[in-house]
């Protein structure tokens, strides 16, 4: 199967040299930028994809909401397979996608959109055919376990892990993503949309790492635990599906402790299954490009799917997941929480909250730094 790649940057670049190598693919023309189209290979129109015949599948590997979204429905309506590795793209467009992919006989997959090369999309839909999935989450998003890692094991402070994610090309120019638990956000949604068909777009919550500080290292390891920002999915026996991002505080020992660099740890519960969890890189050229060589290949074997025929756009409900959470916050401030025992005492409290639930925890640390206090917050692990 002779394959168009959309983008030639750091996936684009890795999927075109697999492509060369694969054993029943082929590499077709690149789609680059006007003006980038310096060699033979490249080509700078869309429609010179769409209406080659000899193309049966198309990766997009840009980026961005838009023009990727056109391009994929203009390649699924020319009877070509999609594959991508934007998470952005299908968080936002997926149920129309999936729609538009299954009208046109196609396949859709997006393996290398949640846990890089980690195959967790993969392994979970095939699993969700015979198997009622419990929940799904993990260490999502690479960057920032590096930054949580190194802040942690090297004692760096929050600036400078981020500053040597940048220069590792782990984190991006503009981090905003990767930092505030956004990117893990979108990771999970498609988890979710993949386990029970339900994409949540709305009611979702993310709190990243970039309230962490080295006094919050400190602290938390005085007392065995280490943080990791984790992305949880679960759904509830009456339904409801909850689907967040927070930084949670584990035991030394526990399973994420030991998930060290940019690595992930994507896992899913099957009712039957149980507990699986697969760990390996979350990002990178080779990695990444791996996924969407994996799901190239499926295609030829007649994988056709990630999501369900009949999978929806839905909403989130996080007011009915509730834990103990450990939050720094200014002493004027202790008031706004179910207080269940203060750490530390100081300008700053160091507390443990009751079971509280999710929703209004978020919501409480917002409402605060809405009035300018500062804010960690982490929930507790067993
Ligand atoms: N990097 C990773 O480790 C990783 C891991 C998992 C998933 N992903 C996802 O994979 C996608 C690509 O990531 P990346 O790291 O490879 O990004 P990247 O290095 O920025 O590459 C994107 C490439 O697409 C090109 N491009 C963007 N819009 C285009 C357009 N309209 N027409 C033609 N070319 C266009 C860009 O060209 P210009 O440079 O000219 O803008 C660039 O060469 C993203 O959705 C990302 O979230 C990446």
């Amino acid at each position: 199967m002779k394959v168009a790649v959309l983008g030639y940057g750091t996936v684009g670049v890795g999927v075109y040299e697999m492509l060369r190598e694969a054993k029943g693919l082929e590499a077709g023309p690149v789609l680059v930028r006007p003006g980038k189209d310096n060699e033979p290979f490249k080509v700078t129109d869309m429609a010179a994809i769409t209406g080659d015949p000899s193309v049966g599948a198309v990766a997009e590997v840009m980026g961005g909401v838009e023009p990727a979204f056109s391009y994929a429905m203009a390649a699924l309506k020319a009877g070509k397979h999609f594959v991508t590795s934007n998470k952005a793209l299908v968080a936002a467009k997926g149920v129309e996608l999936n729609r538009t992919a299954r009208e046109n006989g196609v396949s859709f997959l997006f393996s290398a959109a949640c846990g890089g090369g980690v195959p967790i999309l993969h392994n979970l839909a095939r699993a969700a055919e015979t198997d009622e999935i419990l929940s799904v989450g993990g260490i999502l998003n690479g960057t920032t376990n590096y930054m949580l890692d190194q802040m942690q094991s090297k004692g760096m402070d929050y600036a400078e892990a981020l500053k040597q994610a940048q220069e590792l090309g782990y984190a991006e120019a503009d981090p905003t993503a990767d930092v505030t638990g956004l990117d893990a956000l979108r990771k999970i949604m498609l988890a979710c949309a993949v386990a029970w068909g339900v994409l949540p777009k709305s009611g979702l919550l993310n709190e990243g790492i970039d309230s962490f500080t080295a006094a919050d290292v400190n602290d938390i390891a005085a007392r065995g635990r280490v943080c990791r920002l984790v992305a949880s999915g679960k759904r509830a026996p009456d339904g409801r599906i909850s689907a967040y991002v927070e930084p949670v505080l584990v035991r030394v020992g526990d399973a994420e402790s030991a998930v060290q660099k940019n690595f992930n740890m994507a896992r899913y519960e099957g009712k039957c299954a149980g507990s699986i969890a697969l760990i390996g890189q979350g990002a990178g050229r080779y990695p990444t490009a791996s996924a969407v060589l994996r799901d190239l290949s499926g295609i030829c074997v007649g994988e056709a799917a990630m999501f369900p025929a009949d999978c929806v756009e839905g909403e989130a409900d996080n007011a009915s997941e509730s834990h103990a959470y450990y939050v720094r916050l200014p002493k004027a401030c202790a008031g706004a929480l179910p207080v269940a025992e203060v750490l530390s005492d100081g300008e700053e409290l160091r507390v443990l909250t009751k079971e509280i639930s999710v929703k209004q925890m978020h919501e409480i640390a917002s409402s605060l730094r809405a009035d300018g206090r500062a804010v960690f917050f982490a929930a507790m692990r067993g």
